[in-house]
C-alpha cells in the first residue's frame, strides 16, 4: 500500500512489530461502516465518480459479509484493518478501490474507528450496569426489612437493613453509568476528514459524514482529532471506577460467604470445590471480579503512560492504544454478567445477619440518642452514660437488652423504662429514618425511585 518508494520490503521482525492487524481486527465493522460513509460522500460531493462510490460501497458490503462469514485473518504483511480491507476490496472490484483512499488518511480513519468502537462498547457496558441495578434493586426489596451489622472499620457499628447496604452498590453503579454517558457525549464527534493532520484539499462535506455515522458533529481540530485518545481513557477511567465498585461489592461477597460470617451461600453455579478439600465451596468468581478490577486499572496507566510525552499529530506509539481498550472492555463486561449472576442468586442468610446485628452492642448509640431526646441530656453526656452500660453488660457477658431496668438506673437514673424496646435491632433501623437513612420505609422510597428511574 506504501511500497512506491521502497526497494525492499520489510524485515520479519519489522513487520511483526508493525502489524497491528491480530488485535485491530476487532475494528472490522467501525471500519467499514467508517469507509462507507466517507466513499458516499466523495460520490455526493464529485470527488469520485457516482458509479464508482456505489461500486466501492457494494464492495465494502462483500468484504463485510466474508468477514461475517469466515472472520478476518491475521495476515501481518496486509499490516492491520485498514490495508486488509482496502486489499480485498482490491481483489473484489479491481482498480476503483484505489478511489477509496481519497481525501483521507489512516490517521483519521483509525480515530474514527476507534470512536466508534468505544462508543459501541459504551452502549454494552451501560446495557449490563443496568441490568446489575435491577438485581441490586430486586434483592433489596426482598430484604428492605431484613437486619444486619453495618460495619465501619469491619467492627459491628449500627444495625442497618440489607436492602439500604445494596441499595448504595445501586448508587454507586448509578454514578458508573452516568461516567460513561458523559464520556460519551464527550466523545461523540467525528474526525473523519481530519486526513493525516493538516486536512485536506479536497472539497469533503464533513458535517455529512458525521451525520451519517450518528456522530453531534465533526471535531473542530485536524491535529487534535488525530492524536488524542482522550475519548479511550475517559472510558478507560469509567472502565476502572466501576471496576473498583464492582471490586468492592466482590470482596463483600467473599467475606460473607467465609464459614465465620456465614452472611451469604452461593448457589453451586456460582461456586467451585477444591480438588483436595471436599467440603469447600469457593467463590471464585467473586474473587476473578475483584481480581480483574487489578487489571482493568493496569490497562488505564498503560494507555495513559503511552500517550504522556507524545508531540503532535499521530506517532505509531498510539497504535497500542487496542489492547488495553479491548483488554480493560473484555475484563468488564465478563465482571459485571458474573456480578449480576451471582447478586440473582445468591441466599442471603438472615437469619445469621440478624444475630450478628445484635451482638457487639450494635444499638448503644439507640441508648445514648434516646437520653437526649427523652430526656434533655446534652450527646456528650448520653455517649458517657452509655459506655458505662456497655462496659456493665460486657462484664456481665450479656447484651445491652437483658439488662434490667434498675440496673440501667443504678447507672443514670434518666434511663426510662422505654428504653428496653428502643435497644432491639428492628427499633434501632426503624429510628434511622432521616433522608437516605437506613429504615425499611426510606429504602422502600430508594426502591421506588430506582425502579422509576430504571423504568421498572
Ligand atoms: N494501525 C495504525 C494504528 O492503529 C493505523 C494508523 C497508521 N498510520 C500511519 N501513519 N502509519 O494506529
Amino acid at each position: 500500500m506504501w511500497g512506491g518508494r521502497f526497494a525492499e520490503g520489510p524485515a520479519a521482525v519489522m513487520r511483526e512489530i508493525n502489524a497491528s492487524i491480530p488485535f485491530d481486527k476487532r475494528l472490522w465493522r467501525q471500519d467499514i461502516a467508517g469507509s462507507k460513509a466517507h466513499v458516499a460522500m466523495l460520490g455526493k460531493q464529485g470527488i469520485v465518480a457516482e458509479a464508482d462510490s456505489v461500486t466501492i460501497a457494494e464492495g465494502l458490503d462483500r468484504v463485510a459479509a466474508e468477514y461475517e462469514a469466515d472472520g478476518v485473518t491475521d495476515d501481518l504483511a496486509l499490516e492491520d484493518i485498514h490495508m486488509a480491507t482496502e486489499s480485498r476490496l482490491a481483489e473484489l472490484i479491481g482498480a476503483t478501490a484505489g478511489r477509496l483512499h481519497t481525501a483521507r488518511s489512516r490517521n483519521d480513519q483509525v480515530a474514527t474507528d476507534f470512536r466508534l468502537w468505544v462508543r459501541d462498547s459504551i452502549d454494552a457496558v451501560d446495557a449490563g450496569l443496568k441490568a446489575l441495578q435491577q438485581a441490586l434493586v430486586a434483592r433489596a426489596e426482598e430484604h428492605a426489612d431484613s437486619v444486619m451489622p453495618g460495619f465501619t472499620h469491619l467492627q459491628a457499628a449500627q444495625p442497618v437493613t440489607l436492602g439500604h447496604h445494596l441499595m448504595a452498590y445501586y448508587e454507586m453503579v448509578r454514578r458508573d453509568r452516568s461516567r460513561f454517558a458523559d464520556a460519551r457525549v464527550r466523545m461523540n464527534e467525528c474526525p473523519l476528514g481530519a486526513a493525516a493532520l493538516a486536512g485536506t484539499g479536497f472539497p469533503i462535506d464533513r458535517q455529512s459524514t458525521a451525520r451519517a455515522l450518528d456522530f453531534d458533529r465533526p471535531t473542530a481540530n485536524s491535529l487534535d482529532s488525530v492524536s488524542d485518545r482522550d475519548f479511550a481513557l475517559d472510558y478507560l477511567m469509567s472502565a476502572a471506577q466501576a471496576s473498583l465498585h464492582l471490586s468492592r461489592l466482590a470482596e463483600e461477597i467473599v467475606l460473607w460467604a467465609s464459614q465465620p460470617f456465614g452472611f451469604v451461600s452461593l448457589p453451586d453455579q456460582w461456586s467451585t470445590g477444591s480438588s483436595i478439600m471436599p467440603q469447600k465451596r469457593n467463590p471464585d468468581a467473586a474473587e476473578l471480579v475483584r481480581g480483574h478490577s487489578g487489571r482493568i486499572v493496569g490497562c488505564l496507566t498503560s494507555l495513559m503512560i503511552t500517550m504522556k510525552g507524545l508531540p503532535l499529530a499521530y506517532s505509531k506509539d498510539m497504535q497500542d492504544d487496542k489492547p488495553p481498550v479491548f483488554e480493560a472492555h473484555d475484563l468488564l463486561a465478563l465482571s459485571i454478567a458474573a456480578m449480576t449472576g451471582m447478586i440473582e442468586t445468591l441466599t442471603f442468610r438472615t437469619d445469621r445477619m440478624r444475630a450478628a446485628a445484635e451482638a457487639g452492642f450494635s444499638t448503644a448509640t439507640d441508648l445514648a440518642d434516646r437520653l437526649v431526646r427523652v430526656a434533655g441530656v446534652p450527646f456528650r453526656e448520653a455517649h458517657h452514660i452509655t459506655g458505662a452500660v456497655v462496659k456493665l453488660a460486657e462484664g456481665k457477658g450479656c447484651a445491652l437488652s437483658d439488662l434490667s431496668l434498675a440496673e440501667l438506673q443504678a447507672i443514670d437514673p434518666r434511663i426510662d423504662e422505654g428504653v428496653q424496646a428502643a435497644l432491639s435491632v428492628d427499633a434501632s433501623v426503624a429510628a434511622r429514618a432521616s433522608e437516605g437513612g437506613t429504615a425499611p420505609e426510606r429504602v422502600r422510597q430508594a426502591i421506588a425511585r430506582a425502579k422509576e428511574a430504571l423504568g421498572s
